[in-house]
């Protein structure tokens, strides 16, 4: 998909803004608070999505306005489409004219990927924020999968709260054989969509970091299961039964996995430099995004919030000109990045304002 044109009217600090893009690379560049968030923030609304900042709806209304109004031409399909956003209490949207219910009939319409500085936390952080990622991507290309994480779930809080009440009442054990089987069940097929996922996701990323460190560095990204030496989860759940009894908790299955991030066969998240942390995340959107256009035939647009810092000459160049066949936005406040942009567009944002 390729944005071609966006306005937006009192939409957080913007009062009115048109701008036309670029169908490869665009860099919003201003100093602090201007308003380059913000220009993504809009363009990723029209994904269907909830606000990567997790803003309420009434945050995107510019202060003193009584609603906000985004509007985007874009290419999707192969025709050129029209969308429609209305912020007030609620957000509404349309579609060529045509009001939908909610924001969610715009779910694969317009579909983008972000990356802002927060999605750091998938290399940085602990294992949640890796399934996570993981779940929700999974669920953006096989929407059934939403269902089958949800029912894993509902075994688990079953599973837990029955793990409570065992010690009361013991002939709850069998009850217990009975979850067991099925979060088994479940939980098979949700760790082989998972690293399924992996393994589509995996060329894209490892070419992409390839890209970023000239050929210096190798990515890896592998699915660890808990305690995967003591067996299929059947296996595991029975070994730590006893334990899980006592501690009132379930200690192993997919929702206790990991996702293994190296750089050159060593953890990422433990040796990885600043840069190297960026950049493996970045890589990670973007081979997300190559998923994305593999299952639905449709090239995301790529919305990189404050990417460039951190990062040296090369990787910076590496973004700014070698990232080729899809439209991105970056947004920096150096204003000098502007001029090694080989082809594409540059916007200057002040007080929510292009100027020329
Ligand atoms: N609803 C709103 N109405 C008016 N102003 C708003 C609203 N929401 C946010 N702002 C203002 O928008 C300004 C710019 O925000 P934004 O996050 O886009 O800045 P930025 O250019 O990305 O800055 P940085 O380089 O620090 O990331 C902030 O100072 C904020 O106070
Ligand atoms: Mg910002």
């Amino acid at each position: 998909m390729t944005v071609n044109r966006i306005e937006y009217k009192d939409f957080r600090n913007i009062a009115l803004l048109t701008m036309e893009p670029s169908d490869g690379v665009n860099i919003v560049y201003g100093e602090n608070a201007q308003g380059k968030t913000n220009l993504l923030e809009g363009i990723w609304l029209f994904s269907g999505m909830r606000s990567f900042r997790g803003a309420k709806d009434a945050e995107l209304i510019r202060f003193g306005s009584e609603f906000g109004r985004l509007k985007m031409s874009f290419e999707a399909g192969g025709r050129e489409q029209k969308a429609e956003i209305t912020v007030s209490v609620k957000r509404k949207a349309k579609l060529n004219g045509v009001e939908l219910p909610s924001c969610a009939g715009l779910i694969g319409k317009c579909s983008a990927v972000v990356f802002s500085p927060s999605f750091l936390s998938i290399v940085k952080n602990g294992p949640e924020e890796r399934r996570k990622f993981l779940d929700a991507a999974v669920c953006q290309i096989k929407p059934a999968y939403a269902n089958l994480l949800a029912e894993y779930n509902r075994l688990l809080k079953q599973r837990n709260s029955l793990l409570k009440d065992i010690p009361i009442e013991p002939s709850l054990l069998d009850m217990l054989d009975v979850i067991d089987e099925r979060m088994t069940d479940a939980g098979e097929r949700l760790v082989t969509e998972r690293k399924s996922y992996i393994e589509e996701l995996l060329p894209s990323v490892r070419r992409i970091y390839d890209g970023f460190s000239g050929g210096s560095e190798e990515m890896d990204v592998c699915y660890v299961e808990k305690e995967a030496e003591n067996g299929p989860i059947a296996e595991r759940l029975k070994a730590n039964r006893k334990q899980d009894i006592i501690n009132k908790t379930t200690s192993v299955g997919p929702h206790r996995d990991d996702v293994d991030i190296k750089i050159n066969g060593i953890s990422a998240r433990s040796f990885g430099s600043q840069g190297q942390q960026r950049s493996c995340a970045i890589a990670l959107k973007m081979g997300e995004a190559e998923v994305m256009k593999n299952f639905t035939g449709e090239q995301p647009v790529v919305l990189l919030d404050d990417v460039m810092s951190e990062l040296d000459a090369n990787r910076q160049d590496f973004i700014l000109n070698h990232i080729i066949d899809r439209q991105v936005f970056i947004t920096c406040c150096e204003p000098s990045t502007v001029l090694r942009l080989c082809a594409g567009k540059t916007f200057h944002i002040e007080k929510g304002n292009l100027i020329q």
